[in-house]
C-alpha cells in the first residue's frame, strides 16, 4: 500500500460532497441526476440517460422491474468531479415501500437535495423523506423544478416549505419569470441576473449563461413591464422580509437554501451545482461524526447489498461508505463483526461515465466490493482500532406471506434466492419451527417488496413462487423464556424464528399484541432483533 501523507488524505477529505436527492416521483430526479452529471463531464450530451431509459438501461435504474414500472427501486451511486469538488450523487428510491432501503442511503449522505415540483409543491413522499433528513440532521438544500412550466407561485412555494416541512428557506436565486417567460435567475449572492440561452439545443448541452443588471434595459424588455414589475417587487420582499442566511443553520439542517430552475432545459442547473459544493459540508463537517474522516486509519460502513445487478456476472456488491482514512484496492481491513481480516476487493468503479476501476478512494466516497456472503447490512470495516458505526437502524417487517413454490425440484434455488435477498435486506424470511425447513415465511415493509421478491426470484434464481399473505400486523422478538407451542396454538399470534435462529412472534393486530404484553409480563418484546437498533432507539420517535 502506498504512503498516505495526511496532507494529501486532508485535501481530498475536503473535497468530497456526498448527498442524496429526495423527491417525489415524477418530480424530475431522474432529469436532474442527468443533468448534474451533464455539468460535472461525466456525460457529454443529456438524453443519453433518458434514451438509455427508453431503451431499458438507465444509468441510475438497474433493475428490469424499476424500468418496467417507472419507478426507483434499488439505490445506485454516482460520481462525478465539478470544479475542485468530487460529488457523490446517491440515488434513493423513491416509491413509499422502500423507506428502509432509502434510510439506509441517507445514512451515506451527509447532505439532501430536497426536489420539488413548481406546479406541485411539497408531495406526500417528499415530506416522508424529509423527515428522515430531519432525523439526522442533514443540511438540505431545495431545488424547487420544473420552472419552464407555469406553477405556483414561488413565494406561496416557500412559506409551504416553511410551513409544512418546519424548516426556514434562503433563496440563493430568485426565477425571472415562469413558464415560456422563465429566462434565468437572480443571484443574490451576485446581486446579478444570470439570463439562460438554450440556443434550441433542447436541454442536451449546457446552455449559455450571460450576467445583466436587474434593472437593466434589456431585461424590463424581455419580461415586459409586468411581469418585470412583479420580479423587482419579490426580490425586494425576499431582502426585507427573508430569513437571512447562516451558514451555521444550513449545516445544521434548520435552513434550506433554495434554488430555482428547470431540469429539463437546464436553465438553473450550474448555478444550483456551483453553489451546493460550497455550501455544502464535507465529510469532515458534519455535525455528527463517529470517526476523524482524517485519521489515517482506513474505515466504513456497509449501507447496502446488491445482488445480480449486471446479468451478465451475477455476482454480489457490498456498498461501503468510507468514514475515515482511504481505500486502496486488495487492502486488508477487519471485519469488525466477525474479528477477522479480509481482503477488499474493489470491483469495477461505479462511475456514471464507466471509466476504469478506480484504485484510491477516500472518506466520503462509497465503493462498492465483491461480496461473496461477507457483509451484513452495517457491518463495519477498519484498520487501526475498532470501531462500530451505528446509524442504520432496522425496520419492522408489517407484511407476512407464505412462500409456496410451483415446482418442488426447484427447492434449493428457493432456499439459496431466499438467503440472499434476505442478506441484501430486500426481504426478512423466517421459519416455522414446527414445520421444518419447508415452507419459508417472508416479512417486508411495504407489499411491493414482495413483488419484486417474485419477480427476483423468477429472473435471478429461476424459480417460480405463490405467496399466500398471512393475517398479521406485527413482528416482535421475543426475550425472556417462553413456551412457543402455547404461544403457536393461538390464532393471533404464530411463532417463527428468524434466520439466526431467534424466537419471534407474529401478532395479527394491536390487541393481540398488547393482550400479551399484558399477560406476559415477563416477556419483552422487541421490534427488531436484540441489540438491532430501530429507528426510534436511534433518533428517538419518528412518525412517517
Ligand atoms: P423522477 O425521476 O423524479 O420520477 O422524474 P423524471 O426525471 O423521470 O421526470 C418526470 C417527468 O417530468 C418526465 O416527463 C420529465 O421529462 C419531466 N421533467 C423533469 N424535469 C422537468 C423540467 O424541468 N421541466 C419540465 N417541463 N418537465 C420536466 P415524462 O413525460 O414522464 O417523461 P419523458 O417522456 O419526458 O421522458
Amino acid at each position: 500500500m502506498s504512503d498516505l501523507s495526511p496532507k494529501v488524505l486532508n485535501r481530498e477529505v475536503d473535497r468530497r460532497r456526498t448527498f442524496a436527492i429526495i423527491s417525489h416521483p415524477d418530480a424530475g430526479k431522474t432529469t436532474l441526476t442527468e443533468k448534474l452529471l451533464l455539468y460535472g463531464g461525466a456525460i457529454h450530451l443529456a438524453g443519453s440517460v433518458k434514451s438509455r431509459r427508453a431503451a431499458k438501461h438507465a444509468i441510475s435504474d438497474w433493475m428490469e422491474l424499476e424500468q418496467q414500472r417507472g419507478i426507483s427501486i434499488t439505490s445506485s451511486v454516482l460520481q462525478f468531479p465539478y470544479k475542485n469538488y468530487q460529488v457523490n450523487l446517491l440515488d434513493t428510491p423513491g416509491h413509499a415501500d422502500f423507506s428502509e432501503d432509502t434510510y439506509r442511503t441517507l445514512a451515506a449522505a451527509d447532505s439532501a437535495v430536497m426536489l420539488i415540483d413548481v406546479a406541485k409543491g411539497v408531495e406526500p413522499q417528499t415530506e416522508k423523506l424529509f423527515k428522515v433528513c430531519r432525523m439526522r440532521k442533514l443540511p438540505i438544500f431545495t431545488f424547487v423544478n420544473k420552472m419552464d412550466r407555469e406553477g405556483r407561485n414561488p413565494l406561496e412555494l416557500l412559506e409551504e416549505v416553511e410551513n409544512l416541512l418546519k424548516i426556514k428557506s434562503y433563496p440563493v436565486n430568485w426565477p425571472i419569470g415562469m413558464g415560456k417567460t422563465f429566462r434565468g435567475v437572480y443571484d443574490r449572492t451576485k446581486g446579478k441576473v444570470l439570463l439562460f440561452d438554450s440556443e434550441g439545443t433542447h436541454g442536451e448541452a449546457r446552455v449559455k449563461v450571460e450576467e445583466i443588471d436587474l434593472d437593466s434595459q434589456r431585461l424590463r424588455d424581455l419580461l415586459g413591464p409586468n411581469r418585470y414589475a412583479e420580479v423587482v417587487e419579490e426580490i425586494e420582499l425576499l431582502e426585507i422580509a427573508g430569513d437571512e442566511f447562516s451558514l451555521e443553520q444550513v449545516r445544521a439542517g434548520e435552513l434550506t437554501p433554495v434554488f430555482f430552475g428547470s431540469a429539463m432545459t437546464n436553465f438553473g442547473v450550474e448555478p444550483f451545482l456551483e453553489h451546493f459544493v460550497e455550501l455544502a459540508p464535507s465529510p469532515a463537517e458534519l455535525s455528527d461524526l463517529q470517526v476523524d474522516p482524517k485519521s489515517l486509519d482506513f474505515s466504513g460502513f456497509v449501507f447496502k447489498i446488491q445482488a445480480n445487478m449486471n446479468p451478465a456476472h451475477r455476482d454480489r456488491l457490498a456498498f461501503v461508505r468510507i468514514m475515515s482514512g482511504r481505500f486502496e484496492k486488495d487492502m486488508q481491513a477487519k471485519l469488525v463483526r466477525e474479528k477477522r481480516n479480509i481482503k477488499l476487493a474493489y470491483p469495477q468503479s461505479m462511475m456514471a461515465n464507466d471509466r476504469d476501476t478506480v484504485m484510491q478512494a477516500y472518506a466520503g466516497d462509497i465503493i462498492g466490493l465483491y461480496d461473496p456472503g461477507t457483509f451484513r447490512i452495517g457491518d463495519t470495516i477498519c484498520t487501526g482500532g475498532d470501531v462500530a458505526f451505528t446509524g442504520i437502524p432496522r425496520f419492522s417487517p408489517e407484511h407476512f406471506a407464505v412462500v409456496e413454490i410451483k415446482d418442488a425440484l426447484k427447492r434449493k434455488q428457493l432456499t439459496k434466492g431466499l438467503d440472499q435477498l434476505s442478506e441484501e435486506g430486500a426481504i426478512q424470511v423466517f421459519r416455522n419451527p414446527f414445520l421444518g425447513d419447508m415452507d419459508a415465511v417472508v416479512g417486508a415493509v411495504g407489499m411491493l417488496q414482495f413483488e419484486v421478491l417474485k419477480f427476483r426470484l423468477e429472473n435471478e434464481y429461476n424459480v417460480k413462487i405463490q405467496l399466500r399473505n398471512l393475517p398479521f400486523q406485527h413482528a416482535r422478538w421475543v426475550e425472556g423464556e417462553f413456551d412457543q407451542a402455547k404461544f403457536d396454538r393461538q390464532d393471533y399470534t404464530k411463532v417463527l424464528i428468524d434466520r439466526d435462529g431467534l424466537p419471534m412472534l407474529l401478532f395479527r393486530n394491536d390487541w393481540a399484541l398488547s393482550y400479551c404484553r399484558t399477560n406476559y409480563p415477563d416477556l419483552e418484546f422487541l421490534p427488531n432483533p436484540p441489540g438491532t437498533p430501530g429507528l426510534e432507539e436511534l433518533h428517538g420517535k419518528f412518525e412517517f
